[in-house]
């Protein structure tokens, strides 16, 4: 019964939003959607899932061309708020546990005379999230980019790129093991990323 409900849930969803976004790849499903902002700039590629009370945008709010891009199979969690102003790219099977933040914008803060909330929008740097990543419960990846089959761990603040193949930690996150390529191993790593 529940499995014929779901199935209802996922066609109906579909044939609803099958034009309203930028593409809606097949196989795609947003669970119970809790806001999507500009779905005319979001590409969704085929067997992407995004689960309950997500909140997604792709607004120019700075002034440039804007786009969000979900990469064939990725996972996206619970209570994910992810929001460009100009581009934000995940790639292919990113899996991303639930209350992830990722954002390539702040409030602008520039002023004390008027409140944050009501200052522009400030563009920070692009954001991709490479293919294979995950990012563990609670991670909130700011204006940086995080390489290929990274793990971010969980309650971790990403402000600076993250190369391929790391494992970064902690608010601000600091790398603490990369891949070894020549002995097929992870190891520890200084944070700047340089194997022990
Ligand atoms: C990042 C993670 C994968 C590391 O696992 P691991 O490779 O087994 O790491 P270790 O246990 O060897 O930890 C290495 C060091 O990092 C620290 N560490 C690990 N995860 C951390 C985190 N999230 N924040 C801060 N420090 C962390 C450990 O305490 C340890 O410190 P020490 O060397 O001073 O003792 C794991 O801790 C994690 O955060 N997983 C995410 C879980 C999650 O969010 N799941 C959601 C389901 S999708």
């Amino acid at each position: 019964m529940m499995r014929i409900i779901k199935s209802i849930k996922y066609k109906y969803w579909r044939l609803k939003n099958r034009n309203k976004f930028l593409r809606l790849g097949k196989y795609s499903f947003i669970n119970i959607p809790l806001k999507i902002d500009g779905a005319q700039n979001i590409e969704i590629n085929d067997f992407v899932t995004i689960g309950a009370y997500s909140w997604i945008a792709a607004l120019p709010l700075t002034g440039h061309e804007c786009k969000l891009i979900f990469g064939k199979g990725s996972v996206i969690g619970n209570f994910n708020h992810i929001y460009a102003t100009k581009r934000i790219t995940l790639g292919e099977k990113v899996l991303t546990a639930d209350k992830v933040y990722i954002s390539d914008n702040l409030h602008g803060y520039d002023r004390i005379d008027i409140a944050i909330m009501d200052q522009p929008v400030k563009q920070v740097a692009e954001v991709v999230i490479g293919d294979g990543s995950w990012l563990g419960e609670n991670v909130c990846i700011i204006g940086a980019s995080v390489g290929k089959n990274c793990i971010i761990g969980a309650n971790s603040v990403v402000t600076r790129d993250i190369p391929d193949y790391s494992i970064a930690v902690g608010a601000p996150a600091k790398i603490i093991k990369r891949y070894c390529l020549k002995e097929n191993i992870w190891k520890k790593s200084t944070p700047e990323g340089v194997i022990i």
